[in-house]
């Protein structure tokens, strides 16, 4: 449709200029103008001629009467009508077919993708989840909206380096230290892997800060303990960096997994403390701007005149801060990569912290701080329960994953019992289940995770969508072969539903990229599948006996095919060719 629109918008420049107005709006911003009205009877978009009318001193009624005329030898028009100061616009049946259709199909792999982002680059902040720390449903949003987001880049042409900034530094370490050694063997670990990690974890925090619920009693010296250990890696000790090294190992070796199911890879994984020895000179030039401040022992910035509160940049100690090492990091990624853009994807629950250390960045005088991107997400509760993460009581990323990949198995044993590979489909199904359910929402919204809704087949689901896209192969499968060499014609009106639809593909995806929206794309993929769908159960296809309409049809299923099958990776949801 954007090309269409600026054909249309074009002609209504022209339109307008010689309706006597001394100049007329561009034509990029014409075509957003122009709307896809609520209702098919008024036509496929709509220019409402309100705006118009300061500019060119006539009634919106007018206008829109006088471009209607003036739009009636556009070859993309079938007709334009004015109603009520709306101009009507029905785009032309050939037109769709001779251009649209045949661009899907030419373009391949590449219809929907620009060259926008040519020679630029951008950098994703994505996942980073705490070693040791529960890898839980909190971090979905991180990991796939982050995910997306770079996918939607690469397809607009952008360089894209995704990093996962991994939680490897902090005094969870020195608490991980010491449950280790109390209560911990190697063969433990080994065999237990990150579960047993995350058990000694949770062990530790409830014995420093006391259980109430299980009858144990806070035990403060080993808090003091946890710092001494701590201190120790810090001051490189042998012993304590070879467990931490081995804790990272441990933990990363688990988190691949959860990402190979996920088909996700990332291109660095500097975590944390690759920055330890990168914020000094960022502290020296904080100092030397006159921006630090001393308050109750502790350097801050002062960020009232910003209506926020201070920022914490070295407690009374002098050790670093999550703010410190983010501003350090930041400016190492600026000279590393040059990037246009620094996007962050993390929960709702951090937007004040990166809205604070852009500040500092802009105050210190780096001109890049406009390139930062913070990209907020809402809270995940499964079944209307909060995920808590120090206690334990949290719903594991794997887990959940486990669980989709279980049902949807049995579904398969009783559906298609003698389907190939049904392990890999079933986990790929499984996984697309939750991550299409957790992407159909608005990120900013609060979402609530009901497994059977994820999984239904038959609702606006991932299994639907994957299942749609494996008619389109099976139709393609069957029809294989066969000359298409009849002249294409639109017969129905649920074929030409469906392929406005599949028009909309590249500006869907421009969309989703200004706002950092996938959802974007998941509400399209649900539009496309309906209007297949529609147009499957309506129209014969393969029985068809014109062989017009027969090829047509053909041909309207291969770019179904290939919009979804572009759709799909650009929100971490495989294809399947059969399900
Ligand atoms: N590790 C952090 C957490 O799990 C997220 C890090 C986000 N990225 C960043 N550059 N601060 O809360």
């Amino acid at each position: 449709m954007q090309t269409i629109k600026k054909l249309i918008a074009e002609k209504l420049k022209e339109g307008i200029l010689s309706l006597g107005a001394p100049e007329a709006p561009e034509v990029a911003d014409l075509s957003t103008m122009l709307e896809y009205p609520p209702d098919e009877n008024m036509g496929d978009l709509a220019l409402p001629c309100f705006k118009l009318s300061r500019t060119l001193r006539r009634a919106p009624v007018q206008i829109a009467a006088a471009l209607a005329d003036c739009l009636g030898d556009t070859v993309c028009v079938e007709k334009a009508e004015a109603v009520n100061g709306y101009l009507n616009i029905t785009v032309s049946k050939e037109y769709l077919i001779s251009n649209v259709l045949s661009g899907i199909l030419a373009a391949g792999e590449k219809y929907g993708s620009s060259e926008v982002g040519r020679g630029k680059t951008v950098v994703l902040d994505y996942s980073s989840p705490n070693v040791a720390k529960p890898f839980h449903i909190g971090h979905l949003g991180t990991t796939v909206i982050g995910h997306a987001l770079k996918k939607l880049h690469e397809f607009h042409g952008y360089e894209c380096v995704g990093i996962n900034y991994l939680g490897d530094w902090g005094t969870q370490f020195g608490k991980l230290i010491v449950a280790y050694k109390r209560w911990g063997n190697k063969e433990m670990i080994e065999q237990g892997g990150i579960d047993k990690l995350v058990e000694l974890y949770v062990k530790i925090n409830n014995a420093i800060s006391g259980n109430a619920e299980q009858g144990i009693e806070a035990d403060p010296a080993l808090g003091d303990a946890a710092r001494a250990e701590f201190k120790k890696l810090e001051d490189g000790d042998e012993e304590n960096l070879a467990l931490w090294r081995w804790f990272i190992d441990i933990s990363l070796a688990e988190y691949e997994k959860t990402y190979k199911q996920l088909g996700i890879t990332f291109d660095s994984y500097k975590g944390e403390s690759f920055y330890t020895d990168k914020m000094p000179a960022e502290v020296a030039k904080l100092r030397d701007k006159g921006l630090l401040k001393i308050d109750d022992g502790a350097s801050i910035v002062d960020l009232e005149p910003y209506g926020m509160p201070p920022c914490l940049i070295l407690k009374r100690d002098g050790s670093t801060l999550y703010p410190t090492r983010d501003i350090a990091a930041a400016v190492y990624r600026k000279n590393t990569y040059d990037f246009d853009k620094a996007i962050y994807v993390t929960s709702a629950g951090q937007s004040l912290h990166f809205a604070q250390w852009f500040k500092v960045v802009e105050l210190m005088g780096y001109d890049w701080h406009e390139k930062l991107v913070h990209v907020p997400y809402g809270t995940v509760s499964i079944n209307g329960a909060k995920l808590a993460t120090r206690t334990g009581n949290v719903v594991l990323l794997k887990d959940l994953f486990r669980a989709a990949i279980e049902e949807v198995s049995a579904i398969m044993t009783e559906k298609n019992p003698d389907i190939e590979n049904k392990a890999e489909i079933a986990e790929a199904v499984g996984v697309g289940a939750i991550v299409f359910y957790y992407l159909s929402n608005s990120r900013i919204k609060d979402i609530n995770f009901v497994m059977e809704d994820a999984l239904n087949f038959d609702g606006n689901t991932g299994p639907y969508v994957q299942y749609t896209y494996a008619r389109t192969c099976s139709v393609l499968r069957r029809a294989e072969g066969e000359g298409d060499s009849a002249p294409l014609a639109i017969t129905a009106p649920d074929e030409a539903a469906l392929l406005k639809v599949l028009a909309k593909f590249p500006e869907r995806v421009s969309a989703a990229i200004a706002d950092y929206e996938p959802s974007v794309i998941t509400r399209y993929i649900l539009d496309v599948s309906a209007a297949f769908n529609r147009f499957y159960h309506n129209c014969q296809i393969l029985n068809a006996t014109d062989p017009a309409v027969r090829a047509t049809r053909v041909e309207l299923t291969r770019a179904t095919n290939v919009v979804l099958g572009n759709a799909f990776p650009l929100i971490c949801l495989k294809k399947m060719e059969k399900i």
